[in-house]
């Protein structure tokens, strides 16, 4: 099939790839011209697991290609996937401007029958905003063309994007025509031979459910958070509560890990859209104002413990931070919780010196040279009050502890993903301090 995908992000870039990967021809537009010169280039503008494989196999066999012009992308793709971004407006709803800006882009350019594919994260209703943006622009050309609009939220996870997408859990299908249904359902098919797991249904709640999606999951955090937060005062141990409630089939081990709070493009903002969805159809959503709250409380957990410990002012320490991501396995920095604390830090006066295995560099591109950065793990320890751990990659989690209390000014963790079990840390001469923990 001839596809195009509207915004090479995180999305888009990732979807671009995989179809293209099971033989379709494929072409990714983006408006962002030093995206586009860089993947020419051969160089991804994002980290992601396995996907510069996929793109450079995919551009070598001249199944994939990128472009800035319009003219083009739309000429090019009966299927049109619009994965622009969807950021958060002022009062807290999904800015549609990029939705409807590549909608209407298609509009006054189609010249046949298009799918036009919602794959941005959209409040219940875009769909139909997009099918009337490309109805005006086509009017206004005084034609009459035919096309059809369909929801397809996506469920990737960055940091497991390309596996996500080639093994999907489900493939939602919101659409209205049997011809939609019918070329959306051949798409996904090379995805799914083992079985079916399509679930076509109408757009509004296909659009729904990716919201619902989300705010459960981050839900669950804020659930477990909190509960952590009071297992600490009651003397009792989250990951002990933890593994009492996974147990039961019902509730399940998913999703129930404490920390220091969630962050990432996807959760924040679109418990925040979904919250806004509630308020303006007079259907308050009580719960995920209480998952916000908490997320925002808890976001700080780090900061307490440190003025806990050192006392609120922090001039002449110096903290180690492990991870700067939002999560591992991205280099995604949107409302990661490192920077809550690192500004935390900073307005107390401490300097930082923060480590993380792939995101140095987007970090420095947001933080700038307000903290330091250290090219290993070890490095960012010399002369530190403590070492704080924000994000929980895989590379922290044997550390050589002995090291890290040699090389540390005060032999402290404070751990904001509860990596290492305490009695173990402590036996090695570490103060210790997590999430809940006893
Ligand atoms: N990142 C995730 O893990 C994830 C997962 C599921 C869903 N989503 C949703 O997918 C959407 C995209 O997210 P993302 O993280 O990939 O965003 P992103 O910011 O990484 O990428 C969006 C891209 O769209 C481009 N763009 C904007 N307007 C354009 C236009 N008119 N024409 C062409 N390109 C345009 C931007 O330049 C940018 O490169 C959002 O709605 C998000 O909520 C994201």
């Amino acid at each position: 099939m001839k596809i195009t995908v509207v915004g090479t992000g995180y999305v888009g870039l990732v979807t671009g790839a995989c179809l293209a990967e099971v033989g379709n021809d494929v072409l990714c537009l983006d408006l962002d011209k030093a995206k586009i010169d860089k993947l020419h280039q051969g160089i991804l503008p994002i980290y992601e697991p396995g996907l510069d494989e996929v793109v450079a196999r995919n551009v070598a066999a001249g199944r994939l290609h990128f472009t800035t012009d319009i003219d083009r992308s739309v000429a090019h793709g009966t299927v049109q996937f619009i994965a622009v971004g969807t950021p958060p407006d002022e009062d807290g709803s999904a800015d549609l401007q990029y939705v409807v800006a590549a909608a209407r882009n298609i509009g006054q350019r189609m010249t046949d029958y298009k799918v036009v594919v919602d794959k941005s994260t959209v409040p219940v209703g875009t769909a139909e905003k997009v099918k009337a943006a490309i109805a005006d622009e086509v009017a206004k050309r005084g034609l009459s063309l035919d096309f059809s609009v369909v929801s397809n939220p996506e469920f990737l996870k960055e940091g497991a994007a390309v596996e996500d997408f080639m093994r999907p859990d489900r493939i939602v299908i919101g659409a209205e025509d049997d011809q939609a249904i019918h070329t959306m359902r051949a798409l996904y098919h090379p995805f799914q031979r083992n079985h079916d797991r399509t679930l076509v249904m109408d757009i509004r709640s296909a659009e729904l459910t990716k919201y619902a999606a989300n705010a459960m999951l981050a839900t669950r955090i804020s659930f477990m958070n909190e509960l952590a937060n009071l297992a600490e005062v009651l003397g009792a141990d989250i990951e002990l509560v933890r593994r009492g409630i996974g147990s039961d089939p019902r509730i399940g081990y998913s999703f129930l890990y404490s920390g220091c709070g969630y962050g990432g493009s996807c959760f924040p903002k679109d418990v925040k859209a979904l919250q806004k969805t509630g308020e303006e159809n007079g259907v308050p959503l009580r719960v995920l104002a209480a998952v916000e709250e908490a997320n925002e409380a808890q976001k700080q957990r780090l900061i307490d413990k440190v003025v806990a410990r050192f006392g609120d002012d922090l001039s002449g320490r110096r903290f180690a931070v492990w991870g700067l991501a939002f999560k591992p396995g991205t280099d995604d920095m949107r409302e990661a919780p490192s920077l809550t604390l690192i500004d935390g830090l900073l307005a107390r006066g401490a300097t930082v010196c923060g480590f993380d295995p792939v995101a140095n560099h987007e970090a420095h591109r947001v933080i700038g040279d307000r903290i330091d950065y250290a090219e290993n793990p070890m490095d960012a320890l010399g002369g530190a009050d403590a070492l704080l751990i924000v994000t929980e990659w895989k590379q922290f989690r044997a550390p050589d502890f002995d090291a890290i209390k040699l090389a540390l000014k005060t032999p402290l963790i404070i751990d904001g993903r509860n990596l290492y079990e305490p009695a173990a840390v402590r036996a090695q001469g570490l103060e210790y301090d997590a999430i809940g923990r006893k």
